[in-house]
């Protein structure tokens, strides 16, 4: 069965939203400029995540599937029929719900990755697809931004047996006001006895941290500078990527990682398709990511105030990494 793809975001729509993101964002005064992140992922940035996840230092991805794989079992019980995934990527960890969902004692019918890289969603989606045909399961992907298109799941499945998996600790990209945000808005597009599960990267030692973002192989630095070239492809700029260091730092107070890119030397950079002149001094940073780090209880409670239940909760045996399973309050 082929695959049915839904695109909520076309190229006009992206192309919208990227340049109201770069106008924001590179407007604000010297030393508070900042991208988001969700401009890394066009085909090379998805690749390049794709690389991060294998490296040695990225410990989380490792860790997640070593959650999932001892309890891939007991989250895809059979009244789950429909597997909602929240920036998908590659899907590739996700195969381990997928197995259980379509094993012997799933009950598993539909997949419905969303993602806002198109490229790679199709691509994700046509393998699944093709993975999982005699199984009889159908992939119905999204194609869309989780900031502004979650209302579309309440068009999928079966209200009560529907499970989002949102991975790969990406609900760290948010800051505590836009998770609040997201996670009521994910509360209000789910129905009573949905269910939520949901990755997080925890609190350890900063030197780790900084190392898995910022390997010694400069993949997270190519990762970092591509979101430059996808504004210079998409918004005809100029941006010299190689002009740009790669900064990754811990951030105590907030308990998050910042990427940040710093110009190596003073620079204008013009966005032609905005008519948007920008100058860095030398030594200037522009933050491109944060990515939280949580502790168990800061979980618990966000989830709680968002009116999901939380039914489990289980960690690598390192206690690096954390996922929860909640169930939407009726
Ligand atoms: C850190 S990667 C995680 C990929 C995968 N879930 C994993 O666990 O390895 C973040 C993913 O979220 C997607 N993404 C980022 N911002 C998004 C947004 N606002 N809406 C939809 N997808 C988004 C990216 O394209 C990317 O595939």
């Amino acid at each position: 069965m082929k695959p049915i793809i839904d695109v909520l975001l076309t190229p006009a729509d992206l192309a919208a939203a990227l340049r109201a993101d770069v106008v924001s964002g590179l407007s604000e005064p010297t030393g508070r400029r900042t991208l988001p992140p969700k401009w890394f992922y066009d085909e090379r940035g998805s690749q390049l995540f794709d690389d991060i996840t294998r490296l040695a230092e990225y410990y989380p991805t490792r860790c997640e599937r070593a959650i999932l794989e001892a309890h891939a079992g007991d989250i895809m019980t059979r009244d789950v029929s429909t597997l909602v995934e929240l920036g998908s990527g590659t899907s590739d960890k996700t195969r381990l719900l997928l197995d259980a969902g379509t094993g012997t004692s799933g009950g598993l019918r539909t997949f419905a990755p969303f993602d806002v890289s198109e490229e790679t969603l199709r691509s994700a989606a046509d393998t699944i697809a093709l993975r999982y045909q005699a199984a009889g399961l159908a992939v119905h992907a999204i194609v869309g931004d989780f900031e502004h298109h979650l209302g579309v799941l309440k068009e999928i499945g079966e209200p009560g047996r529907r499970l989002v998996a949102f991975l790969g600790g990406t609900i760290g990209n948010f800051d505590p006001a836009g998770r609040a945000s997201f996670l009521s808005q994910l509360a209000a597009a789910l129905a009573p006895g949905d269910r939520l599960l949901l990755g997080t990267d925890l609190v350890k030692d900063p030197a780790r941290l900084v190392l898995a973002y910022d390997d010694p192989a400069g993949v997270t630095a190519a990762f970092n500078r591509n979101v430059l070239s996808v504004i210079n492809r998409r918004l005809r700029a100029d941006f010299e990527p190689d002009s740009f260091d790669h900064v990754a730092v811990w951030n105590d107070v907030e308990e998050w990682i910042e990427m940040r890119l710093r110009s190596t030397r003073p620079q204008a950079v013009l966005v032609a398709d905005l008519a948007l002149k920008v100058a860095f001094e030398a030594g200037e940073e522009m933050r491109t990511e944060i990515s939280a780090k949580f502790r168990p209880e800061r979980i618990f409670d966000e989830l709680a105030a968002a009116g999901f239940d939380l039914s489990q909760w289980w960690t690598d045996p390192a206690g690096d990494f954390g996922l929860s399973l909640s169930c939407r309050l009726g």
